[in-house]
């Protein structure tokens, strides 16, 4: 979707005025894990910036590729490649089902269902499920699992499909999509009609209060079209006669939140939702003032980790990256890092190794290539995970290795 302004845009969730915050520049898509020379040769690039709208506060991307380009037959993200992300599905589906699964013989419906991690859990206990997913791999793998899966974009339409074919859903579920859809206003509709009268809606993204906080500018990539608060979310979805429930944060993807809603007046308003919008005002998070600071803020990790890599080098340091995450992709092409600062990064993903990183052509390779023996540090791209990376490669520090973060603060540990 290609702009001809690039500084403005009519906002996605309320239709006025969203004006530009911040530019990461040119960035590729960043699941494009690919050989070298198919890299070189598709050298796609749009403008990653973002902007606030004036009146309803949602951050959103001014430019975001088609959606074809990010989601296809070889998307390279597996849920199922942490254990971290599954048994936090595992949770997620087990209190879906505790509080608020209702009436007889439930249909869950999740989105972005992915290699079907979360729904596995349905399935086990014999609960109805079906996954929507678009990208035919990713779906393939959780058909293979005996998971039933429609291979399509979620949107009015597919609801329409669902509900004639399998009929209205007691539970709406997605992780790490809603915040992929630009068509909002269709995806909400579609809802809409797929929803139970007593059904609910529950969904996690990466929580824009998290980011403004720490200054994790690389949940901002390609995908991620919105970055969303609950006053953003309570908008969109009032917009059909949903209320916002509950919201709980979630430690997941370095802060998350998980909203829930339902239909006006047929839930307990919780009061979690009253305090956590109390705190979005104290942190001005629908401000455009506190994005444009944030990204001044975003200027500075960058200088500071480019100076860290760069002393490193001079230094004859062996560097490495750890974990060739989506986030990675923003972090690198927005700081310019390529292979004579990050010799390749190590990654337990089948599809990504033998590639190389989108836009800046650092090798991906299996996790064998990380060590013994070890280099002499290593960047932590895989923060998100940072507690389940530490605690298995803890022979990585005992042999003198050192891991870089760069959020909140560029640093060195131990
Ligand atoms: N829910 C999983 C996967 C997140 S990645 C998790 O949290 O780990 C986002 C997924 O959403 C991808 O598998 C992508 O193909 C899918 N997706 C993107 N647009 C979608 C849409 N409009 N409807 C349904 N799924 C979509
Ligand atoms: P994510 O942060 O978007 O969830 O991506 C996780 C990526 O990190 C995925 O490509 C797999 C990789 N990874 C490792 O290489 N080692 C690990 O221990 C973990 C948890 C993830
Ligand atoms: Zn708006």
């Amino acid at each position: 979707m290609a702009t001809k302004d690039n500084s403005r845009l009519e906002c996605r969730v309320c239709g006025k005025l969203a004006r530009k915050a911040h530019s990461f520049g040119p960035q590729p898509i960043a699941n494009a894990f690919l050989p070298l020379d198919q890299a070189r040769q598709d050298d796609y690039r749009f403008e990653l910036a973002i902007a606030v709208c004036g009146d309803c506060g949602t951050v959103q991307l001014i430019d975001q590729p088609e959606r074809e380009r990010m989601f296809h037959g070889q998307y390279a993200f597996f849920t199922g490649t942490s254990q971290a992300m599954t048994r936090h599905f595992a949770e997620f589906a087990d209190w879906v089902r505790r509080t608020h699964l209702r009436g007889e013989d439930p249909l869950v419906v999740e989105i972005g269902s992915n290699d079907g991690t979360m729904l596995a859990n349905f399935k086990d206990r014999g609960i109805r499920h079906l996954g929507v997913e678009p990208s035919a791999n990713v779906a393939q793998a959780a058909m293979d699992r005996g998971i039933p899966t429609i291979v399509s974009f979620f949107d009015a339409p597919t609801a329409r499909q669902i509900v004639s074919e399998h009929g209205k859903a007691s539970a709406f579920l997605a992780a790490n999509v809603m915040c992929h859809i630009p068509y909002l206003h269709s995806v909400v509709e579609g809802i809409d009609e797929l929803l139970a009268e007593d059904g609910v809606v529950a969904f996690e993204d990466p929580y824009a209060g998290d980011v403004l906080e720490k200054g994790s500018y690389d949940q901002l990539y390609d995908e991620h079209v919105f970055l969303f608060s609950l006053h953003s979310v309570s908008r969109a979805f009032a917009q059909r006669g949903f209320e916002l429930v509950d919201a709980l944060a979630q430690p997941t993807h370095g802060g998350s939140m998980r909203y829930v809603l339902a239909r006006k007046g047929a839930r307990t308003v919780q009061p979690a939702v009253a305090a956590l919008m109390a705190r979005e005002d104290a942190q001005k998070i629908a401000d455009h003032a506190s994005w444009v600071e944030f990204g001044a803020r975003c200027e500075r990790s960058k200088q500071r980790l480019l100076e860290l890599l760069s002393d490193l080098k001079a230094q004859g340091k062996r560097v490495v990256g750890y974990a060739a995450t989506s986030k990675s992709t923003t972090i690198l092409n927005y700081c310019r890092i390529g292979p004579d600062l990050v010799e390749f990064i190590s990654d337990t993903t089948p599809i990504k190794q033998g590639k190389v990183t989108p836009g800046t052509y650092i090798p991906v390779k299996p996790r064998s290539d990380f060590g013994p023996p070890y280099p002499d540090y290593a960047v932590l791209f895989g923060w998100n995970h940072e507690k389940e990376i530490f605690a298995k490669e803890t022979d990585f520090v005992r042999s003198g290795g050192r891991w870089i973060r760069f959020f909140p603060d560029v640093e060195v540990v131990p």
